[in-house]
């Protein structure tokens, strides 16, 4: 079989294009292609105001800086997430706290553990949108407010998803990354929005945004873009900022691949129920978020194994067969540096670590890629596949 990679990348014409438009302008650093990109992020999600950042780590650093949580504050967030927002929280001097998964059919931060872990030090919680699949927005939303605490939303897998209110009932639901004080959004190599490194915070709170536009940029007042134009000739530092921004190039390279997100995203979706319908008769393994509510963005698609041992041994027979998975993810507490961190129970999250298993999955995949890694998967479960 030709191997098949766990996501894979599209770029046509049209991103050449912009890339060489770029170069031929002859302006590289942050100006009119970042410019536009914020105003199209910005108006596809209905937020006020889009910051570009040079990755989705930078966008969860800032927005913690720009919420001034530091030194004695907590961040409640999901255990089962990339490390990023966890070393973020580190970053700024505040304490990680880990909470525990829904379960392992919804891998997504469980509002009740939120509940049990918050304390007079909780500053923020950070909802992770795993696998595209936006978290229970609602009940955190409505804890958070209750608690003068802000919501970050991690939606690094999740740009184009839509949540679903159960006691709304929109028919279309707000974008993930809309919802809470401030979304952060990847644009890493393997995210459904790709354009190598690149990020993006949301946010509709005027004060926010303006204190991200600072800190994005080393506190100064005005960018060089705004003196090359002749909008400003001075400028002042008014806080300690970094360079965390975002260039014209990958600008315009993210320009391009968000004209193709809504496409890509509903290939993905077609995709993950051809996976569902090929799997449904696997017997002991789980398939998470069957009948979720809202619209996922369907950046992974995982399965979860009826004991470790399975999975270890599917995992090797896939990459046996040329097939690449991966695992979504392990526990950030047992990681050693994050070792004696405080954490809930962590039961559904330690059990999902151990079972989990990530297929392939990115929108130029074919059915037959899809058939033949079903098949895979039956044979090492012992059966054959079943129509
Ligand atoms: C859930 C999640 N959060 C944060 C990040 C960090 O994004 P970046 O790699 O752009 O810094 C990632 C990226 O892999 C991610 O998957």
């Amino acid at each position: 079989m030709t191997p098949i990679p766990l996501s894979d990348l599209y770029y046509g014409p049209e991103e050449e294009a912009a890339v060489v438009r770029v170069l031929r302008s002859r302006w590289l650093s942050m100006g009119p292609e970042v410019e536009a990109f914020e105003s199209e992020m910005a108006s596809m999600l209905g937020v006020e105001y889009a910051l570009a950042v040079s990755s989705g780590t930078a966008a969860l650093h800032l927005a913690l800086l720009a919420l001034d949580i530091g030194q004695g504050a907590e961040v409640i967030q999901p255990a089962l997430n990339f490390v990023a927002a966890a070393n973020a929280t580190i970053a700024v001097g505040a304490t990680p706290v880990f909470a525990d998964i829904i379960g392992l059919d919804e891998p997504t931060i469980d509002p009740a553990a939120v509940k049990r872990l918050i304390t007079a030090r909780t500053r923020a919680v950070v909802v992770m949108h795993y696998g595209g699949y936006p978290g229970r927005l609602a009940e955190l939303t409505e804890l958070c407010s209750r608690r003068g605490v802000a919501l970050i939303e991690d939606a690094c897998h999740a740009i184009g998803a839509r949540y679903l209110d159960p006691q709304k009932r929109s028919p279309h639901g707000a974008y993930a990354g809309a919802v809470g004080d401030v979304g952060c959004f990847s644009f890493f190599s393997n995210k459904n929005l790709a354009i190598g490194e690149g990020g993006l915070i949301a946010t509709s709170r005027h004060g926010l945004a303006e204190r991200i536009r600072l800190l994005r940029s080393h506190g100064m007042t005005t960018l060089t873009w705004d003196r090359h134009r002749g909008h400003a000739t001075a400028y002042d530092v008014v806080m300690h900022g970094y360079n965390y921004r975002l260039d014209e190039v990958h600008a315009a390279l993210a320009r391009c691949q968000l004209q193709r997100l809504c496409g890509n995203n509903a290939q993905r979706a077609a995709l993950v129920e051809a996976y569902r319908r090929g799997l449904v008769r696997l017997d002991g393994w789980t398939i998470p978020f069957a009948g979720h509510p809202g619209e996922s963005a369907y950046h992974l698609n995982v399965i979860v194994a009826p004991d470790a041992e399975t999975r270890i041994r599917a995992a090797a027979h896939l990459k046996e067969a040329g097939v690449q998975t991966s695992r979504h993810y392990p526990c950030i507490p047992d990681f050693t540096v994050f070792s004696g961190s405080i954490t809930d129970r962590l039961e559904y999250s330690r059990a999902y670590a151990a079972r989990t298993l990530t297929l392939p999955l990115f929108p130029t995949m074919s059915p037959a890629q899809i058939a033949e890694i079903c098949r895979e998967l039956f044979a090492v479960s012992g059966h054959a596949m079943s129509a």
